[in-house]
């Protein structure tokens, strides 16, 4: 065989100025990459011109550099915006332009220099990589779960489809980036990625247990987030054998059957005091809300997200967010029309 049909895909990490992290975040990978380095091309992707992490990124050479410059001054369309997301947005449209259609990858893994990844990170993508190609309904494969915190996880070979894109540290394909590229907006593009018209109704996969680590205190954003999302987040610390992993569970129609199944056999809960009551109950629990603000008064009784964007729980599917509380007990909230769309009957 020869090489390019080896390859999974290149790893890009898109980096700017923070040497420091740049640096913690190189060695996680490098650290997994270094046995695969065949299958998975490394590029750093710079914006802008930090003379450290510059120095930092060409002082490897099991790397390719890439720097983006921004052509003309990158400007905001609102009054209080920050530069940063437009300038992200900005360097994303450039570095996987550059991968796709300079270098002719066909798939991409995207990583930020605020992130370290699990050891069984690059056999997670390449099973997660023949997946798609079987269903295209999945539009992207990412390494977080964003209720992923140490007191919502438990079972590191569990993978579940979502309607929500989780971001940090994913995989899409060539012919994924050909529909986006030509539309990619100017600003917050992973919140866009959230919206119906540009996702239309296909999935992402995501791990029950994250495989990639946001240290990012730091950034382009504020630090309360961090502390109360982030920092908490379990990252896998055993080696899946991913190989020998049926995963044909996750494609889309065999999917909404096992979903459905699961959540069937919870135990349904009533009324208010949800946690007080799915504490006295065995097994697993569903507690169903009514709306959005029903959604918004129940999750922060568990301390799970409570945030939607464009009709969508973060990390629902279907409606139906699913976490582990207390572990190994599953805990689903479900939306007024989860049953229909999993083509549940008599409940
Ligand atoms: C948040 C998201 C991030 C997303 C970004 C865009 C989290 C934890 N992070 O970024 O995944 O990409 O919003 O909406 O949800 N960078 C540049 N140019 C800049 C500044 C930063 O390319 O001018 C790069 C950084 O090197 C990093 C990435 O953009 O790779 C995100 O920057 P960061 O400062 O970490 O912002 P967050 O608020 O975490
Ligand atoms: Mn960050």
């Amino acid at each position: 065989m020869d090489k390019v049909q080896t390859q999974v895909a290149a790893v890009v990490i898109m980096a700017c100025n923070r040497a420091d992290y740049f640096e913690r975040t190189i060695k996680s990978v490098l650290k997994y990459q270094n046995a695969v380095a065949s299958k998975y091309p490394l590029f750093v992707s710079q914006d802008g011109s930090d003379p450290q992490v510059r120095k930092k990124a060409l002082s490897y050479d099991q790397l390719t550099y890439m720097q983006h410059l921004d052509s003309k001054p990158v400007q905001t369309e609102r009054p209080g915006e920050l530069i940063a997301y437009y300038k992200i947005a900005s360097h994303y449209k450039w570095a996987l332009d550059e991968l796709f259609y300079k270098h002719k990858f066909s798939r991409v893994i995207i990583l930020e220099d605020d992130m370290e990844i699990a050891p069984d990170f690059f056999d997670y993508f390449e099973a997660a990589a023949a997946l798609m190609e079987k269903d295209k309904t999945i539009m992207a494969v990412s390494s977080w779960n964003d209720n992923g915190l140490k007191q919502f996880v438990h079972d590191p070979e569990i993978l579940y489809r979502s309607d929500f894109f989780p971001g940090l540290g994913w995989m899409l394909t060539k012919s994924t980036w050909n529909e986006l590229s030509p539309k990619w907006p100017k600003a917050y593009w992973d919140d866009w990625l959230r919206l119906q018209e540009n996702h239309k109704g296909r999935q992402f996969i995501r791990p029950e247990v994250c495989r990639t680590y946001n240290f990012g205190e730091h950034g382009s954003s504020l630090g309360q987030f961090f502390r109360e999302y982030l920092e908490p987040i379990k990252l896998n610390d055993v080696q899946v054998d991913w190989k020998s992993k049926d995963l044909s569970y996750l494609m889309e129609d065999e999917y909404i059957r096992h979903f459905a199944a699961i959540l069937k056999n919870a135990k349904p809960i009533y009324g208010a005091d949800a946690v007080l009551k799915a504490s006295n109950v065995q097994g697993d629990v569903r507690v169903q809300y009514k709306d959005q603000p029903d959604f918004e008064r129940i999750a922060p009784q568990f301390g799970v997200f409570q945030e939607w964007k464009d009709g969508v729980p973060r990390t629902a599917y279907k409606g139906v967010v699913v976490f582990r509380y207390p572990p190994p007990r599953r805990v689903f909230l479900v939306g007024p029309k989860s049953f229909e769309l999993l083509g549940i009957k008599g409940v």
